[in-house]
Protein backbone atom coordinates (compact mmCIF):
# COMPACT_ATOMS: atom_id res chain seq x y z
CA UNK A 1 0.00 0.00 0.00
CA UNK A 2 2.63 2.12 0.89
CA UNK A 3 4.48 1.50 -2.27
CA UNK A 4 1.11 2.50 -4.05
CA UNK A 5 1.11 5.34 -2.42
CA UNK A 6 4.82 6.80 -3.21
CA UNK A 7 3.90 5.47 -6.89
CA UNK A 8 0.93 7.97 -6.87
CA UNK A 9 2.54 10.96 -5.63
CA UNK A 10 5.72 10.16 -8.58
CA UNK A 11 3.36 10.14 -10.34
CA UNK A 12 1.23 13.45 -9.00
CA UNK A 13 4.27 15.20 -9.32
CA UNK A 14 5.66 14.41 -12.31
CA UNK A 15 2.23 15.56 -14.24
CA UNK A 16 2.43 19.18 -12.21
CA UNK A 17 5.86 19.81 -13.10
CA UNK A 18 4.68 18.60 -16.96
CA UNK A 19 1.49 21.54 -16.34
CA UNK A 20 3.36 23.91 -14.71
CA UNK A 21 3.73 27.03 -16.72
CA UNK A 22 6.73 28.87 -16.14
CA UNK A 23 8.37 32.15 -17.23
CA UNK A 24 9.98 30.34 -20.62
CA UNK A 25 6.66 28.91 -21.52
CA UNK A 26 5.37 32.24 -21.19
CA UNK A 27 7.47 34.27 -23.54
CA UNK A 28 7.41 31.25 -26.37
CA UNK A 29 3.74 31.72 -26.11
CA UNK A 30 3.63 35.28 -26.43
CA UNK A 31 6.66 35.37 -28.92
CA UNK A 32 4.36 33.14 -30.74
CA UNK A 33 1.41 35.28 -30.71
CA UNK A 34 3.67 37.84 -32.03
CA UNK A 35 4.91 36.44 -34.56
CA UNK A 36 0.99 35.54 -35.55
CA UNK A 37 -0.05 39.14 -35.42
CA UNK A 38 2.71 40.20 -37.50
CA UNK A 39 1.37 37.29 -39.95
CA UNK A 40 -2.14 38.27 -39.85
CA UNK A 41 -1.31 41.87 -40.51
CA UNK A 42 1.17 40.76 -43.66
CA UNK A 43 -2.01 38.33 -44.96
CA UNK A 44 -4.54 41.52 -44.79
CA UNK A 45 -2.11 43.74 -46.44
CA UNK A 46 -1.28 41.07 -49.25
CA UNK A 47 -4.69 40.32 -49.74
CA UNK A 48 -3.41 36.65 -48.38
CA UNK A 49 -6.26 34.89 -47.52
CA UNK A 50 -4.13 31.53 -45.85
CA UNK A 51 -1.62 33.73 -44.10
CA UNK A 52 -4.13 35.39 -42.46
CA UNK A 53 -5.82 32.34 -41.61
CA UNK A 54 -2.55 29.95 -40.59
CA UNK A 55 -1.67 33.00 -38.32
CA UNK A 56 -4.88 33.23 -37.02
CA UNK A 57 -4.31 29.19 -36.18
CA UNK A 58 -0.97 30.32 -34.86
CA UNK A 59 -2.65 33.14 -32.55
CA UNK A 60 -4.87 30.87 -31.14
CA UNK A 61 -2.85 27.46 -30.12
CA UNK A 62 -0.78 30.11 -28.09
CA UNK A 63 -3.02 32.15 -26.74
CA UNK A 64 -5.39 29.04 -24.92
CA UNK A 65 -1.95 28.55 -22.66
CA UNK A 66 -2.35 32.04 -21.15
CA UNK A 67 -5.08 30.64 -19.07
CA UNK A 68 -3.31 27.87 -17.26
CA UNK A 69 -0.90 29.90 -15.76
CA UNK A 70 -0.79 29.29 -12.18
CA UNK A 71 -1.99 32.14 -9.82
CA UNK A 72 1.06 32.43 -7.55
CA UNK A 73 3.15 32.39 -10.44
CA UNK A 74 2.23 35.59 -12.49
CA UNK A 75 1.79 39.08 -11.34
CA UNK A 76 -1.76 39.38 -12.75
CA UNK A 77 -4.84 37.18 -11.82
CA UNK A 78 -5.78 34.36 -13.61
CA UNK A 79 -8.74 34.98 -14.08
CA UNK A 80 -8.10 38.01 -15.81
CA UNK A 81 -6.08 36.47 -18.10
CA UNK A 82 -8.44 33.68 -18.62
CA UNK A 83 -10.61 36.48 -20.15
CA UNK A 84 -7.89 37.97 -22.25
CA UNK A 85 -7.37 34.47 -23.76
CA UNK A 86 -10.97 34.24 -24.36
CA UNK A 87 -11.31 37.34 -26.04
CA UNK A 88 -8.40 36.98 -28.23
CA UNK A 89 -9.75 33.84 -28.98
CA UNK A 90 -13.26 34.87 -29.83
CA UNK A 91 -11.28 38.13 -31.71
CA UNK A 92 -9.54 35.52 -33.74
CA UNK A 93 -12.37 33.46 -35.11
CA UNK A 94 -13.59 36.81 -36.14
CA UNK A 95 -10.60 37.91 -38.14
CA UNK A 96 -10.77 34.46 -39.74
CA UNK A 97 -14.80 35.23 -40.21
CA UNK A 98 -13.77 38.41 -42.09
CA UNK A 99 -11.54 37.08 -43.91
CA UNK A 100 -12.81 34.56 -45.70
CA UNK A 101 -15.97 36.78 -46.19
CA UNK A 102 -13.17 38.97 -48.26
CA UNK A 103 -14.19 42.04 -44.96
CA UNK A 104 -10.20 43.28 -44.69
CA UNK A 105 -11.60 46.47 -43.01
CA UNK A 106 -13.54 43.66 -40.38
CA UNK A 107 -10.39 41.78 -40.15
CA UNK A 108 -8.31 44.53 -39.58
CA UNK A 109 -10.61 46.29 -36.60
CA UNK A 110 -10.80 42.32 -34.95
CA UNK A 111 -7.36 42.69 -35.46
CA UNK A 112 -6.65 46.05 -33.96
CA UNK A 113 -9.08 44.10 -31.11
CA UNK A 114 -6.61 41.81 -30.30
CA UNK A 115 -4.24 44.04 -30.21
CA UNK A 116 -6.06 46.17 -27.59
CA UNK A 117 -5.95 43.02 -25.09
CA UNK A 118 -2.86 42.45 -25.59
CA UNK A 119 -1.92 45.56 -24.42
CA UNK A 120 -4.31 45.88 -21.83
CA UNK A 121 -2.61 43.03 -20.23
CA UNK A 122 0.69 44.33 -20.40
CA UNK A 123 -0.48 47.79 -19.04
CA UNK A 124 -1.46 45.55 -15.97
CA UNK A 125 1.91 43.87 -15.66
CA UNK A 126 3.80 45.85 -12.86
CA UNK A 127 7.46 45.00 -14.44
CA UNK A 128 6.90 45.82 -17.69
CA UNK A 129 9.15 48.15 -19.07
C1 LIG B 1 -2.92 37.96 -19.53
C2 LIG B 1 -1.75 38.71 -19.79
C3 LIG B 1 -1.16 38.85 -21.15
C4 LIG B 1 -1.81 38.93 -22.34
C5 LIG B 1 -3.28 38.86 -22.64
C6 LIG B 1 -0.79 39.10 -23.33
N1 LIG B 1 0.44 39.14 -22.76
FE1 LIG B 1 2.22 39.37 -23.72
N2 LIG B 1 3.18 39.28 -21.95
C7 LIG B 1 2.60 39.01 -20.74
C8 LIG B 1 3.64 38.82 -19.74
C9 LIG B 1 3.41 38.49 -18.27
C10 LIG B 1 4.85 39.01 -20.39
C11 LIG B 1 6.24 38.94 -19.78
C12 LIG B 1 6.59 40.26 -19.17
C13 LIG B 1 7.97 40.29 -18.59
O1 LIG B 1 8.31 39.38 -17.84
O2 LIG B 1 8.71 41.21 -18.91
C14 LIG B 1 4.54 39.30 -21.79
C15 LIG B 1 5.48 39.54 -22.76
C16 LIG B 1 5.22 39.67 -24.10
C17 LIG B 1 6.22 39.88 -25.13
C18 LIG B 1 7.72 39.97 -24.92
C19 LIG B 1 8.33 38.61 -24.99
C20 LIG B 1 9.82 38.61 -24.74
O3 LIG B 1 10.52 37.92 -25.48
O4 LIG B 1 10.27 39.29 -23.81
C21 LIG B 1 5.56 39.91 -26.33
C22 LIG B 1 6.16 40.09 -27.71
C23 LIG B 1 4.16 39.75 -26.05
N3 LIG B 1 3.98 39.61 -24.69
C24 LIG B 1 3.17 39.70 -27.00
C25 LIG B 1 1.82 39.56 -26.73
C26 LIG B 1 0.78 39.53 -27.74
C27 LIG B 1 1.01 39.65 -29.22
C28 LIG B 1 -0.39 39.40 -27.08
C29 LIG B 1 -1.79 39.35 -27.63
C30 LIG B 1 -2.09 38.49 -28.74
C31 LIG B 1 -0.09 39.34 -25.67
N4 LIG B 1 1.25 39.44 -25.50
C32 LIG B 1 -1.06 39.20 -24.69
C33 LIG B 1 1.26 38.94 -20.48
C34 LIG B 1 0.26 38.98 -21.42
Amino acid sequence: MKKVWSMLLVVGTISMSVHAYDQTDRIKDMQEMETAMAQIQKGILYNNQKLVIDGVAQLKKASINIEIAPKEAMDFSSRFAKRQSENIMKYADKIQKNIEENHKHGASTNYANVMRECISCHNKIRKWN
